[in-house]
C-alpha cells in the first residue's frame, strides 16, 4: 500500500500580506473581556491552562474578523480550540457542508488534511489553510488513486463509494464519496447489488451488517481506533454495569459489538446529549469527551485516552501563525478537483 499523502499539495499561488504577530499579554483586561469565553470551558481547561489560552484565542478571534476568516472546527480538536475559535463545529460531513456555504474569504482547517481539501474542492475560489501540513490521517494514506484504478480492473462495473478520509486524487478515481454518518444511505442509494467501499475495512464491516448489498472492502484502518479492544471495554462494563459504551465505526468489529450504540462522532455526541447516561465511555479520540464533557456536567465520562496524532498538530499557536502568515495554502490540482468535487458534491447532495 502506498503511503503518499499530500501530492496534491502545491506551494500557495497568490501573495497574501503578512500581518504583524500580535503581542500575547494576560492583562487583567483581558481576564475580564475572556470570562464568558472561559465558563464554556471551565469544566476542562484548568485555571493554570487558561492565561497561556487567552491571549492567543483573542488574537486569533481579531485575526479572523480582520481575514474575514472562519475556523472549522472538527470534534476532536482540543477544548480551547474547538470551543473558542471554532466558528463551525462537527464531524466530517458537517464542516464539508459548512464549507459549502460559508461567505468567508479564508477558511482555517482546525482537522486533518484531508477535510482540508474536501473545503477547498467545495470553495475552489477561496483561500484555505491548514496551520501544520503534517496534519495526515492512516486511512487517507493506505490507498492511492493508482490502487482505485486496479480495483476496478478487478470489478469491473462495481461502484466505487469512498470515505472522506481520502486525499482528493482518490476522491477523483470514486463515483460518490461517503462519511460515517451517512454511508449506509449511500450505498444504498446507487441501487447495485455489490460495490466497493474503501478505504476502511472496519466501517465497511460495520456497513455490511446494515445492508444487503455486498460490500467490498480495502485494508485501510485507522490507527486510532484500531487500538480499542473489546476486552477493555468489558473491563469496564464488569466494573459498572450501567456504563454505556458508544463506539465509531472505526473500531473493530468486536468493539462494535460490546458497544450500546455506534455512530459518527456528531452522532454519538447527540446520543449523549439526549440520553444523558450517568457514565459513559466515548470509544474514539480522547479529546472529544472533552468537548462533551465541557456542555454535560451530570454525565461522567469514562476515557481509555486515544489521541490522534495527526489532529493533534493543530494547536492555538499554529491557528494564530497561519492567519498572521497565510499558511499553508492547500491547493488541488484543477483536473483532478473537478473530478474529486463531483463525487463529494453527489453525496452532499444526496444527504440534503
Ligand atoms: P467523523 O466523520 O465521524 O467526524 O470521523 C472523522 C474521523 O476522522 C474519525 O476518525
Ligand atoms: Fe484519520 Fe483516525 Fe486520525 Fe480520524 S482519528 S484523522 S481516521 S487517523
Amino acid at each position: 500500500m502506498a503511503t503518499v499523502q499530500f501530492e496534491t499539495t502545491a506551494p500557495a499561488a497568490r501573495r497574501h500580506d503578512v500581518l504583524p504577530m500580535p503581542e500575547l499579554w494576560y492583562t487583567p483586561a483581558l481576564a475580564r473581556e475572556m470570562e464568558p469565553l472561559y465558563a464554556k470551558v471551565a469544566r476542562v481547561v484548568t485555571p493554570l491552562e487558561w492565561p497561556q489560552f487567552a491571549p492567543i484565542i483573542k488574537a486569533i478571534n481579531d485575526l479572523k474578523k480582520q481575514r474575514n476568516a472562519v475556523v472549522l472546527a472538527h470534534n476532536y480538536m482540543t477544548p480551547e480550540i474547538f470551543q473558542c475559535v471554532g466558528d463551525f463545529r462537527g464531524d466530517s460531513l458537517q464542516l464539508a457542508k459548512e464549507a459549502a456555504h460559508t461567505d468567508a474569504q479564508v477558511i482555517v482547517q482546525a482537522g486533518v488534511h484531508f477535510m482540508a481539501e474536501t473545503s477547498k474542492l467545495l470553495n475552489p475560489d477561496k483561500t484555505v489553510l491548514i496551520p501544520d501540513l503534517r496534519a495526515g490521517c492512516s486511512l487517507a494514506a493506505s490507498i492511492t488513486g493508482e490502487d482505485v484504478r486496479m480495483l476496478r480492473e478487478a470489478y469491473p462495473g462495481v461502484p466505487v463509494v469512498t470515505y472522506v478520509n481520502t486525499s482528493a486524487e482518490v476522491k477523483a478515481e470514486s463515483d460518490i464519496c461517503c462519511t460515517s454518518a451517512n454511508a449506509v444511505k449511500i450505498v444504498e442509494s446507487l441501487g447495485v447489488p455489490r460495490v466497493l467501499l474503501i478505504p476502511d475495512e472496519y466501517l465497511a464491516r460495520y456497513v455490511q451488517t446494515k445492508t444487503d448489498v455486498e460490500i467490498i472492502a480495502w485494508k485501510g484502518r485507522c490507527e486510532v481506533h484500531e487500538r480499542f479492544t473489546a476486552e477493555e471495554l468489558e473491563a469496564f462494563r464488569a466494573a459498572d454495569p450501567a456504563i454505556r459504551i458508544i463506539a465509531h465505526p472505526e473500531c473493530p468489529p468486536d468493539v462494535i459489538q460490546v458497544a450500546d450504540f455506534t455512530g459518527s462522532t456528531s452522532a454519538m455526541i447527540d446520543w449523549v446529549k439526549k440520553r444523558r447516561p450517568a457514565k459513559v465511555v466515548l470509544v474514539t479520540e480522547c479529546s472529544m469527551s472533552s468537548n462533551v464533557a465541557a456542555g454535560a456536567p451530570d454525565v461522567e465520562f469514562v476515557r481509555p485516552c486515544n489521541l490522534c496524532p495527526h489532529m493533534k498538530r493543530i494547536t492555538l499557536q499554529n491557528i494564530l501563525e497561519s492567519l498572521v502568515y497565510m499558511r499553508y495554502e492547500v491547493t488541488v490540482d484543477p483536473l483532478v478537483a473537478d473530478r474529486a468535487r463531483r463525487a463529494v458534491e453527489r453525496m452532499i447532495n444526496l444527504t440534503n
